[in-house]
């Protein structure tokens, strides 16, 4: 019988014990990697189908299909260099590279785009972010990192900040959070880019206590996450809208000020000004050990998606 294929699409996917499962193997990976890596999945290929800019995400997931003894190929630039400039379909590029890889990683502009190359795909396939809609995989690293970081996720009080309606990690991480007890989150952002609806649709069908604001000083002292998070400019239709929602919530050292001695501050990355540089000697700046963590977590999809 045919095995059926495991596919990382969105957030919602991930019940709590497939979380718990994962985080533990994400800490056996941290093992492999302080012993100089496996040989596991030597032979195996990964493609990397990049449509959008990415730094973390693609050389991470490469990292990690490296660390794990396999091969990479791909193109960091698919729009613009594979035949998708020719007009070739997604669903035609994903039937191809079937054809030269054991799993696809990709990442693409448009909402939907992973279930469409999913759904014709003869391989596994990883959401690496699409569009404004998911990015679960950087979810599945920062509650990683949120567990390290305070030894539970249960009744934390959780803050995300800044462009909630095109920030797509933030409509992730709010999915995984929802398979937590007790968890507070404070959806704070401009109100051009407040949490959508079906986000908190989601949040209400689990019972999840959550709070809207725009004032981010007046609930600073009362959260263990300060989850901030860039203002895409390049998902605005225009300049106006952009400039409305920019420059509102800057962590810097005034912020830290207010915030609790244990707090941590998150940022998925890249920043755009919106974390000062000054911040980051700060022991609760937690976003570079964030960064490093999707190593391990992507190793661990890695292997769930090829034993
Ligand atoms: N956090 C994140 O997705 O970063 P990249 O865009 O650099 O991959």
């Amino acid at each position: 019988m045919e095995r059926k294929l495991y596919h990382v699409m969105g957030a919602k996917q991930f019940s709590r014990p497939e979380l718990e499962e994962l985080f533990e193997a994400a800490q056996a990976m941290e093992e492999v990697v302080r012993a100089g890596g496996s040989r596991k999945y030597e032979g195996r290929i990964m493609t990397t189908l990049f449509f959008e800019a990415s730094t973390r995400t693609r050389l991470s997931f490469e990292s990690a299909m490296t660390r794990l003894g396999g091969s990479v190929i791909g193109t960091e630039n698919a729009a613009q260099f594979s035949s998708a400039i020719k007009g070739e379909t997604l669903e035609d590029t994903i039937r191809i590279v079937t054809g030269y890889s054991d799993i696809i990683v990709m990442r693409h502009t448009e909402i939907g785009a992973a279930k469409r190359a999913a759904a014709v795909a003869g391989v596994p396939v990883i959401n690496a972010g699409d569009g404004a809609g998911e990015h679960p995989t950087q979810a599945l690293l920062d509650a990683y990192t949120i567990q390290k970081e305070f030894g539970r996720i249960d009744g934390l009080r959780i803050a995300m900040v800044g462009d909630l309606a095109y920030g797509r990690t933030v409509h992730s991480l709010s999915y995984i959070l929802a398979n937590y007890s007790d968890v507070s989150i404070y959806y704070i952002s401009p109100d051009n880019v407040r949490i959508p609806e079906s986000v908190k649709r989601y949040m209400d069908s689990k019972g999840i206590r959550y709070k809207e604001t725009a004032d981010l000083n007046a609930v600073a002292g009362e959260i263990d996450v300060l989850y901030q998070t860039r203002i895409q400019k390049e998902r605005f239709t225009s300049l106006e809208e952009y400039e409305k929602a920019s420059g509102k919530y800057i962590v810097d050292l005034e912020l830290m000020d207010r915030l609790n001695k244990n707090a941590i501050v998150m940022h998925p990355l890249p920043r755009a000004g919106e974390i000062t540089e000054e911040v980051d000697r700060d022991p609760r700046a937690a976003y570079f050990r964030q960064a490093v963590n999707g190593l391990y977590i992507r190793m661990a999809l890695i292997d769930k998606c090829l034993s």
